[in-house]
């Protein structure tokens, strides 16, 4: 506990009579049964308090008026219930009346707890058994009569007016309950790793420098002409930094930026649980992740049952067509290249070496579609693919109802029901083309098919799964670049180590070497990223300049460190945001953000981004063409 001196205590005495006298001259009610004796509030306890433990109690509530009935009835909310308030006396023109005062106007309540009269209770409400009758009601701060917004949880309203009026939005039960959980998971995530387990919080700089590799980074002008900062797309360099600097287990809640286009689990800035640890190895992460997920989970949820099951990156995609699958539910790819290539249709004919034939066997789906979701699927597939995809309904005959199936021997049909297991009612899709993207595009019609049924009601997924983690492990460490062609690229980042093993394959076949890299899937999305790093400078610079074929001198302050007695370390990245959003079960992370951006990146609240004056571009030496 603090000890102060005896002068220290006056001064903190003459304080609180001060602010005490404050409070009186200001006309507020001062707080009689205030819960902590050394803190003062304008009220005496919240809305979401009372009980008939306090009936006959005098009490000072303060809130925004949900309800108005009759012009003296109201119920008062804030952050912790509602509380139903009557005015037994309606003295008109006193300030004591309803009447002009609006929903969602702040104030101020004095009176007495009552219990409600006989049948009057309700007891949906933590509060239902009493009411408070009021002797004096202060208006703090009066609402405009019409707000944007109504906050009423049957409400629906528009994502761009809740977004462009988040101020109101947050005051529904959703945003409150959202914050809340996400504080509380913070908060438990700090006292596990800090208190428990000596991890340092440390925060790093948020304006950085542009380095190769990654996301796309968001560019800050500086007074020195034709030279930026960047927002760092994550503190990845500055945890390998810290670990070199001897700080062995580091965490932070780190603000990341990334310049690219928003989706639901999207944004151009987000929030992660940043960890990086010396001496440890892929199995000390992955416990540690475990653990801390374990000791932050809401205790509302069912509990989790580490370890988490892992699946290596080439079966997730053979099985999932994914390297995030969700495996929650079956409807697996199975290779039927074997049975169906030279079948009989051209469509299963080629002589390309990548080419395969894959097949998904959606379990009774027939029974549920409808033509519009055969043609939902069929137009889904040619978006993702030129080659489209083969519908098959099996008939109660179990013959096929496919044009193409009279071209297709019998016995090849019967191989192909005894591989998928198939049974009247159920629906095949066939894809024929270059391996990787037919499982892609099998892994996005699987999830397409699971989520049409269970908009009908059919049940796909485990029930008793609602939390299904999964670790995704063996990832090759580097694949062929998407914008360069012949060129590699990394699977995650450059500082990714390869498998023991496989070191001296860098310098002889890249291609085929396996990465220290892993992630977590929760529920079939990516909720974080990590690996065991290079802490060789020699392998680094090597895997920067003549593999990734980078200029390799913007990161000399790393391959520095890394000759500097850097201990071999490791890490991972968990998304805050999209982690919170699914145990809330909202769709978007936006839903778990105080203040997010569009999808375009705007801001609709503020405007951001807006346009500058011509001045202030001079500053930063840019000169802006002609905005459309
Ligand atoms: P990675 O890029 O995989 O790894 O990011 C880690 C996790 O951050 C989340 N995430 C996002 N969330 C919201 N909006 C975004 N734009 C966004 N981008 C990523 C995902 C992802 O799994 N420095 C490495 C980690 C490491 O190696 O330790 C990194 O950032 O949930």
């Amino acid at each position: 506990m603090l000890k102060l001196c005896s002068g220290c205590q006056r001064l903190v005495r003459q304080q609180l009579r001060h602010v005490r006298r404050s409070l009186h001259a200001g006309g507020t009610v001062l707080n009689v049964e205030n819960k902590d004796p050394s803190s003062f509030s304008w009220r005496t306890h919240s809305c979401g308090e009372l009980s008939t433990a306090q009936v006959g109690q005098g009490v000072t509530l303060c809130g925004w008026i949900q309800h108005k009935r009759y012009d003296f009835m109201l119920t008062l909310r804030d952050a912790y219930g509602v509380t139903q308030v009557v005015l037994p006396e309606v003295k008109k023109g006193t300030g004591e009346s309803l009447e002009g005062i609006h929903l969602e106007s702040v104030i101020m309540v004095t009176g007495k707890v009552q219990q409600r009269p006989d049948g009057l209770a309700n007891m949906k409400m933590s509060t239902g058994e009493i009411e408070v009758v009021a002797s004096e009601v202060k208006v703090l701060n009066a609402s405009k009569e019409k707000l944007p917004i109504q906050i009423h949880d049957f409400q629906q309203v528009k994502e761009s007016v809740r977004m462009q009026f988040r101020y109101l939005d947050l005051r529904s039960t959703r945003m409150q309950h959202n914050l809340r959980v996400r504080s509380s998971m913070i908060m438990r995530m700090r006292e596990f790793l800090c208190n428990q387990h000596d991890f340092v919080d440390v925060e790093t700089p948020s304006l950085f420098r542009k380095t190769p590799g990654g996301a796309k980074e968001f560019l800050v002008p500086t007074h020195q002409p034709g030279k930026f900062y960047t927002l760092p797309q994550s503190p990845q360099q500055f945890k390998q930094l810290l670990m070199v600097g001897g700080i062995d287990r580091y965490f932070q809640i780190a603000r990341c930026y990334r310049d690219e286009g928003s989706r639901p689990d999207r944004q151009p800035e987000f929030t992660q649980v940043d960890i990086e640890m010396s001496f440890v190895n892929k199995e000390g992460i992955y416990s540690m992740i475990e653990q801390l997920l374990e000791h932050a989970w809401p205790q509302e949820k069912p509990k989790l049952n580490p370890p988490f099951p892992r699946i290596s990156y080439s079966q997730a995609m053979d099985e999932y067509g994914s390297d995030k699958p969700d495996t929650r539910f079956e409807f697996k790819i199975k290779d039927v290249t074997g049975i169906l290539k030279g079948s009989g249709s051209s469509i299963f004919n080629s002589d390309d070496e990548d080419f395969t034939v894959r097949a998904i066997n959606c379990k009774g789906a027939m029974d549920h579609l409808k033509s519009k979701d055969y043609e939902h699927l069929q137009s889904e597939a040619k978006k993702r693919s030129q080659h489209g995809v083969l519908i098959v309904q099996v008939r109660d005959d179990l013959t096929w109802k496919l044009p193409i199936a009279k071209h297709l021997p019998e016995t090849v049909r019967q191989e192909m029901a005894q591989s998928l297991e198939v049974s009247q009612g159920d629906m095949l899709l066939v894809a024929a083309g270059p391996n990787n993207s037919m499982c892609q595009l099998l892994g996005q019609l699987r999830l397409t098919v699971a989520n049409l049924l269970e908009n009908k009601g059919v049940q796909i997924r485990d029930p008793d799964n609602n939390y299904n983690f999964l670790w995704v492990e063996d990832f090759p460490l580097f694949l062929p670049s998407e914008d360069r062609i012949g060129e590699l690229e990394s699977t995650h980042h450059p500082f990714t180590a390869p498998v023991a093993e496989h070191t001296p394959l860098i310098y002889s076949a890249p291609q085929k070497v396996q990465g220290q890299h892993y992630d977590l899937v929760l529920n079939g999305a990516e909720i974080g990223g990590g690996s065991i790093r290079i802490h060789d400078a020699k392998l680094q610079e090597y895997v920067l300049q003549e593999v990734l074929k980078e200029d390799s001198s913007c990161l000399s302050h790393l391959l520095d460190a890394l000759e500097s007695g850097c201990p071999p370390h490791g890490g991972i990245a968990l998304g805050l945001d999209r982690l919170i959003s699914i145990i809330c079960g909202e769709p978007s992370i936006r839903d778990v953000i105080a203040f997010p951006k569009t999808v375009e990146g705007n801001d609709l609240m503020s405007g951001a981004p807006s346009r500058v004056e011509d001045a202030d571009l001079a500053r930063y030496h840019l000169k802006v063409g002609n905005p459309k």
